[in-house]
């Protein structure tokens, strides 16, 4: 690189500095016009930095050890002492009007840097801003009230906090009858309770729509459980209710099978054992051929056959309790058992949706770890 400016400027210090050295008196007006051209070509310096490293050199350069504003500091000493404040004042004049200089410049290539540097890069693929979703229980909540809306059923919902009558007495629940005891209720106070299952919510539907009504209830219901793996004191229920004139069990066979397959799959078979609930006369269970084995009772391989840990060997899942409406249900609420007759059926989903993804502990469902729920 040819000399420059600031190499002229530098090259003048020098010389005015070695004849101030030698006559003191003499120097100084030479010395003071040379250190004003060393500022005046630094600051010049600083202004023409293009980029920031640019300015780094340029920085360097200036204020280096060997360079010549720190030659002129340590030469002061060697001035007799009423020549050492001149230069020493000059000296340091260069050095703030450079300090200033390099700021400024510092700054303003910084803007352009984020004006139009790579800070925007047009080409880069986006941030995908969280979301969230439902929640897995939702979801399954989801699918199964779209399938009884395929059927024709509406939903229709009830407080979670209840009241004996509602959960038991209008269910035909005799007053102290060992079937209330099954249910391990929480009470409130007053009489008040948590929801035991979603069957009081029929009571408070065919309080206020006249039949025939097809509906089906979901939420969560609350029960004193002793926790573990597969019992939670919340979990789910989908409830459901068809009341029509001449609805038999045939009707309730039929609908509840093509729900199975509907929601299992379309190779799911379905059989009913014969249970008891007060409010359904008769009341049964319906099973579904394991989603696990596919009925066989067995997972492996041929060579390997193991037993199906989800059904214990037998191939049949417990999917729902159901019956016809008991006629005392119906006289609860003002409804001629005489007239109207219906079916009922009350499943529990968070076992089922366990199942279906292989979810090993029902306690996951509420702990809203996120490291859990974003999987679904
Ligand atoms: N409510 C019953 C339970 O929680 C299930 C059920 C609902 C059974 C409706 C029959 C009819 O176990």
């Amino acid at each position: 690189m040819p000399p420059g400016p600031l190499d002229h400027a530098e090259e003048r210090v020098r010389s005015a500095l070695d004849a101030l050295l030698r006559d003191p008196a003499e120097g100084w007006p030479e010395m003071e016009a040379a250190a004003g051209g060393l500022e005046a070509a630094g600051r010049a310096a600083i202004a023409t930095a293009q980029t920031p490293e640019e300015l780094d050199a340029t920085e360097l350069r200036l204020l280096k050890q060997k360079g010549v504003l720190n030659l002129l500091l340590r030469s002061v000493g060697q001035l007799p002492a009423e020549r050492r404040k001149p230069l020493g004042a000059a000296t340091h004049r260069c050095r703030a009007a450079w300090g200033a200089a390099l700021e400024e410049r510092r700054a303003a290539l910084g803007a352009v840097a984020t004006r139009r540097g790579p800070a925007l890069d047009l080409t880069l693929p986006g941030r995908r801003p969280f979301t969230g979703r439902p929640h897995i229980l939702s979801q399954v909540r989801d699918e199964l009230v779209e399938i009884f809306h395929g059927m024709g059923f509406s939903t229709y919902e009830g407080p979670e906090v209840e009241d004996d009558h509602h959960n038991f007495g209008a269910l035909n629940f005799a007053p102290h009858h060992p079937a209330r005891d099954a249910h391990d209720t929480l009470f409130v106070e007053g009489g008040v309770l948590l929801r035991t299952h979603t069957s009081p919510v029929q009571i408070r539907a065919m309080e206020n729509v006249p039949p025939p009504l097809r509906m089906v209830f979901p939420g969560r219901v609350y029960r004193a459980e002793q926790l573990d793996p597969t019992h939670a004191a919340e979990f789910h229920q989908i409830e459901g209710l068809y009341v029509d004139r001449g609805v038999s069990m045939a009707h309730l066979k039929g609908t509840l099978t093509a729900f199975a397959r509907a929601f299992l799959g379309a190779h799911t078979r379905t059989r009913f054992r014969p249970s008891y609930f007060p409010f359904t006369e008769p009341s049964g269970e319906m099973d579904a051929t394991c989603v696990v084995c596919r009925g066989t009772g067995q997972v492996g391989t041929a060579e390997a056959p193991a037993r199906c840990g989800a059904c214990k060997g037998t191939g049949w899942l417990e999917i729902l309790g159901c019956g016809m409406v008991h006629p005392n249900v119906f006289r609860a609420v003002g409804i001629d058992p005489e007239e109207w007759t219906g079916f009922a059926f009350g499943m529990g989903y968070d076992r089922i949706a366990m199942l279906r993804y292989g979810i090993r502990d029902i306690r996951y469902f509420l702990e809203n770890d996120l490291r859990f729920l974003e999987q679904f």
